[in-house]
């Protein structure tokens, strides 16, 4: 058997390994691993590609639309559309209508896209190997041009009776109407019905312009948008979503708290643990890397403040309350700091001696639970707010009694026995609770843990499915 070197892959497709693996919860080995045995099945059970009309595509470009191409006169600028968006990188797969092949061949568009259109939503050989499900999600945007007024009234009122239809009511993803049709049929009541309606459902449009149509004699509102205004539309969609992409948290508001308190005896000692405050760091790092506005409460560690981060240092456990407080609202509150559960009562003014009486009892009081404040908060609670719990034995129970007793969403649940290594080391394998259940991840570098909670938050706060 073979095996396989992810550092071959392009960028791009790692970038996007990486997110898919990160959003299921798995590591990158594993999400090619599925991912292998998904598609050898299907291909095992798929007939050779030479006995199906399927079409064939080497390589799946970085970027890819799915243009749907309706029954109007327009549909000959389409063919340059195609070519246009080609030339750009952009990889273009076609459903065309019934009527759309009255305008323009199969084979023309077929030609140009670098493979065959899809026609029909009952073709047995094509819905086997694509599906319209896949055909409606596999792409990055769905565009229709032309879209005829019959598409469009067909469209708000939610058919699906032949494959365009069928795809545009099962698409994920952002649709883009490039109107054109008769000047009449355009300003006519139902067709801006139907436009308002599709606007209201969050479909984009480009064009109409105004001009001459095809008819003779007949000028007016309805010109498609020439393939070029089209494009530049298109592209400034495929931006915006890379950026959402890359910036999935832009807008978001995030708290972290991080490393150890130091709880002073008298003005020299201190009570203090062997929290590194590496883990929350790096979350930290990794939040303002996906665009939020982080502020990182940290207790004395020597790390240096995260770029792009407002970091605010703190030494007691009520610093911290203090400090975090001051940063509400956020939208999500990360508590990663191994707050000191206890202080001395009374701290000593003066450094305390030793003396004839033998060493000095000290009186320890609790210190304020800011994970449970913050949780327990009305107007100001963040809306996910997420606790860790460090264990050494019992770790899944444990942590789920603390998920109630705090009054959290989430828990991270880490081992910080010996063994575990977590404490001070740069790796940890830790567990996500919920009150949907537990979710295990690999043992990874205390970077990929705070990549891979950034990005579940993000999905969480999105709505996104993992
Ligand atoms: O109770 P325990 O210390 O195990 O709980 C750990 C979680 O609670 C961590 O998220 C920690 O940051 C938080 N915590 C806190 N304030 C405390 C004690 C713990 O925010 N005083």
């Amino acid at each position: 058997m073979g095996s396989l070197t992810v550092r071959n892959l392009s960028e791009d497709v790692k970038r996007r390994l990486r997110l898919r693996a990160a959003a299921n919860g798995r590591s990158m080995e594993e999400e090619i691993r599925l991912l292998l045995a998904e598609g050898t099945a299907e291909v095992v059970a798929r007939p050779s590609a030479a006995k199906t009309n399927a079409p064939a595509r080497s390589e799946t470009p970085a970027r890819q639309i799915l243009l749907i191409i309706a029954g109007g006169i327009a549909a000959y600028k389409s063919l340059d559309l195609i070519r246009r968006l080609r030339e750009r990188g952009i990889g273009v797969r076609v459903v065309m209508t019934r009527a759309a092949q009255e305008f323009v061949t199969p084979m023309a568009v077929g030609a140009i896209a670098g493979e065959k259109p899809f026609t029909d939503l009952f073709d047995q050989h094509s819905e086997f190997d694509v599906g319209h499900i896949r055909l409606a999600r596999d792409n990055d945007l769905v565009v229709v041009a032309p879209a005829t007024a019959d598409l469009m009234a067909r469209m708000a009122n939610g058919h699906a009776d032949d494959l365009a239809t069928a795809v545009l009511l099962a698409t994920d993803k952002p649709i883009l109407l490039a109107p054109a049709m008769n000047p009449r049929m355009w300003t006519n009541k139902a067709t801006q019905r139907n436009l308002k309606t599709l606007i209201g459902d969050g479909v984009l449009s480009v064009g109409p312009n105004a001009g001459e149509m095809a008819e003779s004699g007949e000028a007016g509102l309805g010109r498609m948008a020439e393939p070029l205004e089209i494009v530049a539309a298109i592209e400034q969609l495929l931006a915006d979503r890379q950026d959402r992409a890359d910036k999935p948290l832009a807008g978001k508001r995030i708290l972290i708290t991080a490393g150890p308190t130091h709880e002073p005896i008298d003005p020299v000692r201190y009570i203090a643990n062997r929290s590194s405050g590496k883990q929350g760091f790096a979350i930290a790092r990794a939040a303002a890397a996906a665009g939020a506005a982080v502020t990182l409460v940290a207790g004395p560690v020597t790390l240096p403040d995260p770029p792009g981060v407002k970091t605010v240092r703190v030494e007691s456990a009520r610093d911290m309350l203090g400090a975090v407080q001051a940063a509400l609202p956020a939208d999500v509150g990360i508590f990663a700091a191994a707050v000191a559960d206890w202080r001395t009562a009374d701290e000593g003014v003066q450094k305390l001696k030793k003396g004839a009486d033998g060493p000095p009892r000290l009186a320890l009081v609790e210190n304020p639970d800011i994970l449970a404040t913050v949780s327990k908060l009305k107007a100001k609670r963040p809306r996910l707010v997420v606790g860790f719990a460090a264990e050494t034995e019992n770790m899944i129970e444990h942590a789920k009694a603390k998920l109630k007793r705090k009054g959290c969403d989430w828990i991270v649940a880490n081992d910080v026995s010996a063994a575990g290594g977590a404490m001070g080391g740069d790796d940890n394998a830790v567990h996500l609770i919920s009150e949907a259940g537990v979710e295990s991840w690999p043992s990874q570098s205390k970077d990929g843990v705070a990549r891979q909670l950034v990005a579940r938050v993000a999905a969480e706060l999105t709505g996104e499915p993992r």
